[in-house]
């Protein structure tokens, strides 16, 4: 998929090249679909620095970061994890949704983000793995509130004393960034998608709904559109029929709201 830049509608790349030129680590703290991914790989890309991620799941193991020994033809050798391989590159590592790993995953991170900046590979020759100087580290974090987040432990948060709070953007702003994505034409529909949005954002955030559209859905919608899709149509098909999973009752509730919006 092509690279849509980013619309930096809050300084957060001022901050991004302040850490990075001091060395600090950075944490982004937000909901999904506010745009941290596209920050850091516009940031990457604009400092001109290899970007290495993980997305991190309970399925992430310490192997992920480190590596695996592997054997071919009788030969043993090591094929280095992406943790390892952006420490002796000296490259940006990108550990996205860092709240979703498991303890003891964490913990082995934690041994290369101390102040030492080097882990011992004990899994293969026990080397020493020192980070490059310009080894530079960027974590994102969901709020609590997302299914299958854990509170990060306090020592895995200092290693991040830069941190950045994404959230989803004013409409203003929101209806720029979706008309980076989509033709620019049906601009008063994005708008009232947004308002759409917004209303069922605020909604989950009192816990009315449990569901919060992002980005990702009002950007979707403007795209429907553009194929001549009925600004209803694309409404019910992106913001409402997600929540059938929560029942009749739920779906009813938002179809109400859609009605109100876009009409009969
Ligand atoms: N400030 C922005 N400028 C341009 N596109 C954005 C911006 N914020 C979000 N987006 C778009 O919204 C969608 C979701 O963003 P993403 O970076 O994947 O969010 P997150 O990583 O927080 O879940 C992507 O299509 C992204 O391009
Ligand atoms: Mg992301």
């Amino acid at each position: 998929m092509e690279q849509v830049q980013y619309l930096d509608w809050n300084n957060s790349i001022q901050i991004l090249n302040k850490a990075y030129e001091t060395g600090l680590f950075v944490l982004i703290i937000g909901p999904k679909g506010t745009g941290k991914t596209s920050l850091v790989r516009d940031f990457a890309k604009n400092k001109n620095v290899n970007l290495e991620s993980i997305n991190f799941s309970l399925r992430t193991r310490e192997s992920h970061l480190i590596g695996t020994k592997t054997l071919t033809d009788g030969t043993v050798s090591f094929d280095e994890g992406v943790l390892v391989k952006s420490m002796k590159a000296g490259n940006m590592l990108y550990l996205d949704e860092i709240n979703s790993a498991e303890a003891d995953v964490l913990l082995r991170l934690d041994e290369a983000l101390d102040d030492r900046r080097q882990i011992s590979l004990k899994e293969s020759t026990g080397e020493v793995i020192k980070a490059k100087e310009n080894w530079f580290v960027v974590a994102t974090i969901n709020p609590l509130t997302h299914s299958g987040t854990k509170e990060l432990p306090p020592q895995i948060l200092s290693r991040f004393p830069v941190r950045i709070r994404l959230e989803y953007p004013p409409e203003n702003i929101e209806l720029e960034i979706v008309k980076k994505h989509v033709s620019g034409e049906h601009e008063s529909e994005i708008i009232q998608a947004i308002k759409l949005a917004n209303t069922l954002r605020q909604a989950a955030a009192v816990e009315e709904l449990f569901y919060s559209p992002s980005l990702r859905e009002t950007i979707a919608f403007g795209k429907l559109v553009d194929k001549e899709m009925s600004p209803k149509d694309a409404a019910k098909i992106v913001f409402g029929n997600v929540y059938t999973q929560w029942g009749n009752i739920e779906y009813q509730k938002v179809s109400d709201i859609i009605t109100s919006m876009f009409g009969n």
